[in-house]
């Protein structure tokens, strides 16, 4: 379905998320036919282009993300593109933005701040004096938000100043992915598993997010942020949030968001006096990864002056009705085994068996989805095994692969959400309180970590992370999904 007309500008459009992200899912939108005839992407950064040295630049980036593109619909979002040099430092060049702007004040606009977070508040404020904000202007903001609460709260304030909350949108792209919307899907969209989402039938919760490749070229900004800021504070307890939410009213922005912020206010705080039992911190050194050796954290940082960690693992309790009692563990890191991200709900066993020995062990439900790669939900249950022999009992997946069952691309999350953005639709994005609330949990783990003498563990490259992050869910009598 067609989007209403717009204007979108993005800033930093010659840096890496552009590259990457945005202009191939700004492509694919205008290649489906959702991106209105008159719409335009107003590209901005420091390097002196033209516009078609910018198509060009443009060109490439597709070219090498999107390999099956139509060279049709390549040259028609092209054209689509306009290039102007903006300092945002010194503040040159609002002027000629402001000029293109004008042609068209009664378009939706869009600001996409792709650009260190340094920069959030200077733009805002330039945008601002500039007069480039009316009622149908909105911004779009990347993490991190702040380093922790103190400066998030600051960042937000310094947004706050030039824009209403329903016009701020803070992207978490984790939201955007087609698996962790289907998450909402299949808790409300089914009648199944609702009476079952509690403590009273759920033994615990793991959420995972594997990555295989290192910090590579972004050791710069990693080390000041690590694996907890860069993806716990986020992208995991938005998971978490969505996983162990009450039921919203409606799919209503608020309605969602309220919700979620319910579950992050319930967090049991890690504190010094618990960190030692609830939290594993690791880092990677040299290894095997994808078939080849790979240098450590330290060796690719350049100096061994760090206490970042690359790998986190935590277990974390939601104190509420719902679901007291129930760890969540949680964990995310760099150059591990594979890259595998996923959600494990292990339900409990059944309170009694009416099968003798020789039927085997009978095995806990599980359901797993699968947020990347082979996209998917699985659903582990007991059967009979076929044959006479009598009674034996076997655990068979219950298996629906996205890429099996729809045999379509599965988009990428930005073009989701860069459309809602133009929607006006907040439902998959971050409410400032939410960031808040998550901030108010990550906070005094940073500090517990900071007052503790011990440095993260090493794990080689390749493995499952530092063997005291099995420990954290051996010593509760379970095991990683991965690890059995
Ligand atoms: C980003 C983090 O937000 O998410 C990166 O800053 C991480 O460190 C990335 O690699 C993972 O995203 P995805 O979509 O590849 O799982």
């Amino acid at each position: 379905i067609e989007v209403e007309e717009f204007d979108l500008v993005v800033f930093g459009a010659s840096g890496d998320l552009a590259h990457r992200k945005l202009i191939p899912a700004l492509y694919h939108r205008s290649q489906d036919g959702q991106v209105p005839e008159h719409a335009r992407i107003i590209c901005t950064s420091r390097r002196d282009y033209s516009d078609d040295e910018y198509r060009k630049w443009a060109e490439d980036a597709l070219k090498e993300h999107v390999p099956d593109h139509d060279p049709k619909s390549l040259q028609t979002f092209l054209a689509r593109l306009r290039y102007v040099k903006i300092d945002v430092g010194s503040g040159d060049g609002y002027d000629s933005l402001k000029a293109i702007l004008d042609e068209r004040p009664d378009v939706i606009r869009a600001f996409y701040l792709a650009v260190g977070p340094d920069l959030f508040g200077t733009i805002c404020e330039n945008l601002g004096k500039a007069g480039l904000v009316n009622g149908m202007t909105r911004v779009v903001i990347e993490k991190p938000i702040g380093k922790d609460g103190e400066s998030a709260r600051a960042l937000n304030e310094t947004v706050g100043k030039v824009f209403e909350e329903h016009q701020i949108f803070r992207i978490d792209h984790y939201l955007g992915k087609e698996t962790v919307q289907n998450l909402m899907a299949l808790r409300f969209a089914n009648a199944l598993f609702e009476p079952l989402w509690n403590a009273a039938h759920i033994d615990h919760v793991q959420i995972t997010v594997a990555e295989a490749l290192g910090v590579g070229g972004r050791a710069g900004y990693y080390d000041t942020a690590g694996a907890l800021r860069d993806m716990v504070q986020n992208h995991i307890l938005q998971l978490l949030c969505l996983v162990a939410m009450e039921p919203p009213e409606s799919m209503d922005a608020d309605s969602v968001r309220d919700e979620k912020l319910k579950v992050l206010k319930a967090l049991a705080p890690i504190t010094e006096q618990n960190n030692d039992r609830l939290t594993v911190r690791g880092r990677y050194t040299a290894g095997a990864s994808a078939g080849g050796a790979v240098p450590g954290y330290l060796e690719e940082l350049g100096h061994q002056d760090s206490t970042t960690e690359t790998f986190v693992a935590l277990k974390a309790e939601i104190a509420n009705w719902r679901w007291a009692g129930v760890p969540f563990y949680l964990r995310t890191g760099k150059r591990l085994a594979k890259r595998v991200s996923e959600i494990v709900v292990q339900f409990r066993p059944i309170p009694h068996s009416i099968f003798s020995q020789e039927a085997g062990t009978i095995t806990a439900n599980r359901l797993i989805i699968r947020l990347q790669p082979d996209e998917g939900v699985q659903m582990q249950i007991m059967i009979k095994d076929p044959g006479p022999g009598g009674m034996r009992l076997r655990k068979v997946p219950l298996d629906m692969s996205f890429a099996e069952a729809f045999k379509v691309r599965n988009p990428d999350a930005y073009e989701r959400l860069i459309m809602d953005v133009i929607r006006g639709n907040q439902t998959l994005f971050m409410r400032r309180d939410e960031v808040d609330a998550a901030w108010a949990w990550i906070d005094p783990i940073l500090t517990a970590w900071n007052a503790s003498r011990d440095t993260p563990r090493n794990y080689t490259a390749g493995t499952w992370g530092p063997s005291a992050s099995i420990a954290l869910v051996e010593r509760d009598g379970r095991t990683w999904a991965e690890d059995e």
